[in-house]
């Protein structure tokens, strides 16, 4: 396995001093308040060891939060576990839930973290292809991917790396597949509070039979505009949450202290994550409108930092000899979306992420312009 590609991209972005519009993080400040909190925090003596499964007051306000957003109860002793970041909730889940053989239905394009975790559990992934250019689900195609083995089903929405989102027709789908199965869930929902157009998100957790075969990931660095902090958590029903425990108690054991006790605090403020999908929503509205300027066509996207765009009026090159020239030649990194598929199919789509600020996204524009 080389170098993944955001750290290619990046280091490209870095030598040609590009724009990065590829790697998704906001380039802007995150909450004063809640940075005052964890140093408030520090100062009180908030700077040992919390539990395992993470400290308990946090895990208190995450209960609250999910029976206000999706009206389920979901026990903070047993059932939720913080994590340093999404990424590391998806592969405990995974490590806790899969034997060798097992098969996982993973879609792509898709997070590039998923293939890599289920393989080194011994696991196949069984891959479906997302429809192009909607990247919708094609669920008979999921209906004719399963099999004995599968073991799971991982869904992201909203989605990365295209802003697609499911809908209740999906999540009737779904319930119809999984019924009387053996099947588990894993739902990466990290961007559940970047969603667009007044869409409910569709987490698992509003759907009783589904939550109960589920690993639900979250990340507070998506919701609160620190991803460098990597810290979330996961919602499983007992039983799997028991296992999901006995891989993290010998891995990370235990989350940083003092983020989690000012955040204890800081999640009681619906406010401050009920306002991030109207922030972002116009931000990607304000990017749409300054890419209609450019010979890229803009896909759909409901949420998520991200949005994909054709580049058929400019070029015929592949997506990644795309991005690689227009980050020397124009200094704007970008993610070529084929990187996203295993198979490396190439629908000459790249990604581009619009959580940064008003400056940074016409300073881009202003280069993407002048690509004809
Ligand atoms: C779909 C998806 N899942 C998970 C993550 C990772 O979240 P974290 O930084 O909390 O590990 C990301 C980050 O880019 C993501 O896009």
């Amino acid at each position: 396995m080389g170098t993944n590609i955001f750290t290619i991209m990046s280091g490209l972005a870095n030598e040609y001093k590009a724009i990065n519009l590829g790697q998704g993080f906001p380039d802007y400040q995150m909450s004063e308040e809640l940075m005052r909190k964890v140093n408030e925090v520090m100062h009180k003596g908030f700077n040992q060891y919390v539990p395992m499964q993470g400290y308990m007051p946090l895990r208190e306000s995450i209960a609250e939060k999910v029976e206000f957003l999706y009206g389920s109860k979901v026990n903070p002793d047993t059932e939720i576990t913080i994590t340093p970041g999404g990424t590391y909730a998806i592969y405990t889940s995974l490590t806790a839930a899969l034997q060798p053989g097992d098969e996982v239905i993973v879609f792509q394009p898709g997070y590039d973290s998923y293939i890599p975790n289920v393989e080194i559990n011994g696991a196949v992934a069984v891959l479906v292809d997302l429809k192009f250019p909607e990247y919708k689900i094609d669920w008979n195609e999921v209906r004719k991917k399963i099999s004995a083995k599968t073991r799971m089903i991982m869904l992201n929405s909203p989605h990365n790396p295209t802003g697609a989102v499911l809908n209740e027709e999906d999540m009737k789908e779904l319930q119809s597949i999984v019924k009387d199965t053996n099947i588990f869930i894993l739902s990466d929902e990290v961007y559940e509070h970047l969603i667009f157009d007044n869409i409910p998100h569709q987490s698992m957790l509003r759907y009783p039979d589904l939550m109960q075969r589920s690993f639900v990931c979250f990340s507070f660095g998506k919701t609160y505009n620190c991803t460098g902090w990597k810290l979330g958590y996961c919602i499983a029903p007992a039983e799997l949450m028991k296992e999901f425990r006995k891989v993290h108690q010998f891995n990370c054991f235990s989350c940083h202290t003092p983020s989690q006790v000012a955040l204890a605090d800081f999640l009681k403020n619906k406010e401050a994550y009920l306002s991030l999908s109207g922030i972002m929503q116009e931000k990607r509205d304000y990017f749409i409108k300054l890419m209609k300027e450019t010979k890229f066509d803009l896909l759909n996207s409901n949420g998520s930092y991200f949005v994909c765009a054709k580049y058929n009026r400019i070029s015929d090159e592949g997506d990644k000899e795309f991005a690689i020239r227009i980050t020397k030649e124009y200094s704007v990194a970008t993610i070529p979306v084929s990187v996203f598929y295993k198979s490396g199919a190439d629908n000459k789509v790249i990604r581009f992420c619009f959580s940064k600020k008003k400056e940074t996204l016409d300073a881009a524009v202003e280069r993407l312009i002048k690509i004809s």
